[in-house]
């Protein structure tokens, strides 16, 4: 089955007189529970592409389907909902709130969502992360990788059926890479997730069940 399905996906940015077409008649399908590596060079529209299969940005043209939801209107109830509910986004600049411990901004986005906190298993991902020292921490206290790694942990936190992962080992060293990788692979077998990272590392990319280049 498909959890992903896009047609004719047109995204163009307006700069004064400057137009951008960043994302061109694109069509793709992902199927569930696998591991999607979209690669590209920079400037590709990559974070594109995941904004929008995410709901945080809007296509000027096309057809999103997410998990048989027309993915069209930010504000729609069934959208905000999917982002709670289905989705963890690890973003490429990590967007962790300064004011809150690593612990807090973990268990965030279910908070918001009044969902319920799995605490053994948020303990857990924070250990294999290497930040369960650093849980009563503030995120400007931690190294890139560290806040990488909570960024990663948040969108886990809630069991989602789908990871989007924007360059999620872009800060790591390789054996702490490795496991960032091994941890969101296991995911699709232990949780029934799909994964989608944006990666330049060809040797991730080689491993994924299907590569999209851009
Ligand atoms: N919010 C925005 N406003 C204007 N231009 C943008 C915006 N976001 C991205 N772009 C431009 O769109 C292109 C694709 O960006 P992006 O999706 O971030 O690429 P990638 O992630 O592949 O490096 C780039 O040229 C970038 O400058
Ligand atoms: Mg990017």
């Amino acid at each position: 089955m498909n959890i992903i399905e896009i047609r004719n996906l047109e995204k163009t940015y307006v700069d004064g007189d400057n137009k951008n077409k960043v994302i061109d008649n694109l069509s793709l399908n992902i199927e569930e529970k696998k591991f999607v590596a979209i690669t590209g060079k920079s400037g590709s529209g990559k974070s594109t592409l995941l904004n929008i299969i995410s709901g945080l940005d809007t296509a000027d043209k096309g057809l999103v389907m997410v998990n048989g939801k027309n993915i069209h209107k930010p504000n729609d109830a069934e959208l905000s909902s999917f982002r709670a509910n289905d989705l963890g986004f690890v973003f490429q600049d990590f967007n962790l709130i300064p004011v809150l411990s690593v612990y807090d901004n973990i268990v965030l986005p279910i908070k918001i969502s009044k969902g319920n906190i799995d605490r053994i298993y948020i303990d857990e991902v924070m250990s294999m992360l290497g930040i369960y020292e650093k849980k009563d921490v503030l995120p400007g206290k931690l190294s890139g990788g560290q806040r990488q790694r909570v960024a990663i942990a948040r969108a886990l936190a809630n069991k989602p059926s789908i990871i989007m992962a924007d360059e999620p080992t872009g800060n790591l060293d390789k054996n702490t890479g490795d496991i960032v990788l091994n941890l969101l692979v296991e995911g699709i077998r232990k949780y029934n997730q799909t994964l989608v990272m944006v990666t330049h590392d060809m040797d991730i990319a080689a491993k994924a069940d299907q590569i999209l280049r851009l």
